[in-house]
């Protein structure tokens, strides 16, 4: 049987530009089944050596500074949305009238208003969709949800998540589009706590209500002195701007399913590099996932024959695994979760089954990164809508 090609219009060759591109390549060789080759037709970048660079150093067959060309191109089955956040509803706006499915970066807008226009564009257009929610693909993560699903921890009591990340640590990190509120939306709450609501909510369901606090404790930076500097890079003796949104962020939730939870986060947390957490806790037993130690899960069940945690390293069977690796320790890394993605996005095309997660999804993250930070104003709980 000949593959199918599927044309792949890229918007924004950043990090994850970057990320989205192999990840759509290494579906022929990890997902062979869906039968699918993808073509890498256009990319787009304001800046047009990024633009350039995907020609050169990513195949693709043209290059564009502006987006519309990718969205009007008769090549282009798929489009990856990976710019900024302030420019997420405009391109999905733009993909969801073009009639192309669309894979947006997490968080899907910059607020809930922007993340329901999203969704609403998606479901008129009768889209298939995919929101960046990688975590959720790790092979630990799956093998989480299959105890919980089958009722191995027993009644599920409450849930810890903690984002600690280090990317802002440093005073001197360049002011990016991320610490303005314009272009960025929130800060943690969005950028990494989007990822924590919505693994709390893939393992244990939806969250109802929440009552939180946060605090910027750098609160001024220097502007980047390069056009395309990250949140990663050093800019100092350049002008210094205000930071407008959050470093650090708490949140205590209630889940509709009765649990309760703890969301912790922060940007500038010295220590933890990229300490992505969750621990569930229920009636015969727990587990805790930690994004730094991928490839294992920490369990404890009241059944076994000692209390205290097992280590369950990732293998053949769990998840994803077998895709990647052929033999249990040897570890997959960051970029495979985001290759799952890219194979369930596709899937979802050539299906038409919404197999990654959605704009729902993204919907979902965003109110409570709304609700967190309107508790956060008023010091009051408040419910998520429904
Ligand atoms: N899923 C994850 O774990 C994850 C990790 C990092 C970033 N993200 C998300 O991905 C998105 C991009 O982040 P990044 O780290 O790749 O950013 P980045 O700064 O590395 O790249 C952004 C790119 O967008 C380009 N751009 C700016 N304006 C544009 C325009 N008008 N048209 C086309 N391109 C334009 C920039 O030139 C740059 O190349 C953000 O929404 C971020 O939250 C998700």
């Amino acid at each position: 049987m000949s593959a199918r090609t599927i044309g792949v219009g890229l918007i924004s060759v950043g990090w994850m530009g970057r990320l989205h591109t192999r990840s759509y390549k290494s579906i022929p060789e990890r997902f062979p089944e869906l039968g699918v080759r993808p073509r890498l037709v256009i990319a787009a970048d304001a800046v047009a050596e990024a633009a350039q660079q995907a020609v050169d150093q990513l195949g693709y067959e043209r290059c564009t500074t502006d987006y519309r060309d990718v969205l009007s191109d008769p090549d282009v089955d798929v489009v990856s949305i990976c710019a900024p956040n302030f420019l997420h509803k405009e391109f999905a706006l733009a993909a969801a009238e073009a009639g192309k499915p669309f894979w947006i970066e997490k968080p899907m807008g910059r607020n809930v208003a922007e993340s329901v226009e999203i969704a609403r564009a998606a479901s008129d257009a009768g889209l298939v969709t995919a929101v960046g929610f990688n975590y959720r693909n790790a092979p630990a993560v799956s093998h989480a949800r299959e105890l919980i699903e089958r009722g191995a921890l027993g009644m599920i009591t409450n849930v810890r998540t903690s984002f600690l990340a280090d990317y802002s640590s440093d005073p001197q990190g360049a002011l990016t589009w991320r610490f303005e509120r314009e272009r960025a939306g929130s800060g943690v709450l969005g950028d990494l706590l989007s990822h924590g609501f919505d693994l709390a909510t893939f393992l244990v369901g939806e969250i109802d209500e929440v009552s939180a606090t946060t605090g910027t404790y750098i609160t001024e930076r220097a502007k980047p002195t390069s056009a395309n500097a990250s949140h990663f890079s050093k800019s100092a003796g350049g002008e210094m701007k205000t930071v407008e949104n959050e470093d650090v962020a708490l949140v205590i939730a209630k889940f509709a399913s009765g649990a309760i939870g703890t969301f912790e986060s922060s940007r500038i947390a010295i220590g933890p590099r990229a300490e992505y957490v969750i621990e569930v806790y229920g009636t015969e037993g727990s587990l805790r996932w930690d994004f730094q130690r991928m490839n294992e899960l920490q369990v404890s069940l009241r059944s076994g024959e000692n209390y205290g945690y097992t280590d369950v390293y990732m293998s053949p069977g769990h998840g994803d695994f077998a895709r990647f690796q052929p033999g249990g320790g040897t570890s997959m890394g960051f970029d495979d979760l985001k290759a799952i993605e890219a194979a369930l996005f596709v899937e979802s095309v050539v299906t038409g089954e919404q197999k990654a997660p959605s704009v729902h999804d993204g919907l979902a993250a965003a109110r409570a990164a709304d609700a967190a930070e309107r508790s956060a104003e008023s010091r009051e709980w408040v419910a998520l809508p429904r």
